[in-house]
């Protein structure tokens, strides 16, 4: 029987005031060692925001990422025949995402993605990392193509295979689909025990997107930087280590590596772009082409 694709409301589209209420969130969950963690109430000052819209996301996240809706979504995506512009117009493109409604910060996407840059710079990293730092939001402009927030951001998790329940909220997955399929609920599901990450179904968001996007660019340290900085239950919580192989466990640490410049980079002091154009210019130049396509 063809399943029928469901729409979803505006409300099931976008639970979250904005894309950085789920990074806020991760950063509650996950403080930056040797600081006090924000409480609730220095995070958030909407009128009636309520925590729970983060819990409702990962409702919708859980419910509704099932194996078929990845394999549907990398049909799609993968082609990338969406749109294709010069690299430097893409982060315009990307900053169509700014939102008003955070009173935490007013900054935009590019100025995260430069802060997370520039302080892989200032650690003396290479540059193809500093590099990583700068596009690693990149796929975030899928929610531009109409994609719903639970399929552009949120943590990841594997998809045709049992669910860890270090996955946070992982009582959602009960209303998955997938749940009731035996096939999928098995320890290594459709997977073979050791075969790798790359082999394995991610749900579907913007870490696979901009990795499929960069693959040809980078070099593998950094492409692990991409597909599975969102993967918190693997590279925070040590899951899912009955789907790894040898590649996996030598590119954990570059994984680890990167997570706390995504993370803890936010500074109220913005990098002043016209002092670091000509460097970023140039470092665009020497791994990127032209145009990026999406
Ligand atoms: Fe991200
Ligand atoms: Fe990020």
């Amino acid at each position: 029987m063809p399943a029928v694709k469901k729409e979803f409301t505006a409300h099931e589209k976008n639970p979250l005031a904005s894309l950085d209420e789920w990074e806020d969130a991760v950063l509650e969950r996950y403080p930056e060692p040797g600081v006090p963690a924000k409480t609730k109430e220095d995070f958030r000052n909407y009128e009636q925001p309520g925590r729970d819209t983060v819990r409702e996301f990962y409702r919708l996240n859980h419910t509704y990422q099932t194996y078929d809706f990845v394999l549907d979504k990398k049909a799609n995506y993968l082609k990338f025949d969406k749109k294709e512009m010069p690299v430097w117009n893409a982060f315009d493109f990307l900053n169509q995402l700014v939102d008003d409604s955070d009173p935490d910060t007013d900054l935009d996407q590019f100025q995260h993605l430069l802060q997370t840059s520039e302080a892989i710079r200032a650690d003396g990293h290479p540059d193809w990392m500093v590099l990583t730092g700068l596009m690693h939001d990149m796929g975030k402009v899928l929610c531009l193509f109409g994609e719903p927030q639970w399929a552009v951001v949120g943590d990841t998790f594997p998809v045709g295979c049992a669910y860890s329940d270090k996955v946070v909220y992982p009582e959602y997955f009960k209303n998955n689909p997938d749940y009731n399929r035996p096939e999928f609920q098995t320890q290594t599901g459709v997977y073979e025990k050791g075969c790798g990450l790359r082999n394995v179904h991610m749900s579907w968001g913007h870490d696979e997107y901009v990795y499929q996007m960069m693959k040809d660019h980078l070099p593998e340290e950094g492409l692990y930087m991409l597909r599975y900085h969102s993967f918190y239950a693997w590279h925070r919580e040590g899951e899912y280590g009955y789907l790894l192989d040898e590649h996996d466990k030598k590119m954990l640490k570059w994984v680890q590596l990167f997570n706390p410049y995504d993370l803890y980079s936010k500074s109220p002091k913005p990098p002043v772009w016209s002092e670091l154009k000509s460097y970023y210019e140039d470092l665009v130049g020497k791994y990127l082409p032209q145009t990026i396509k999406f």
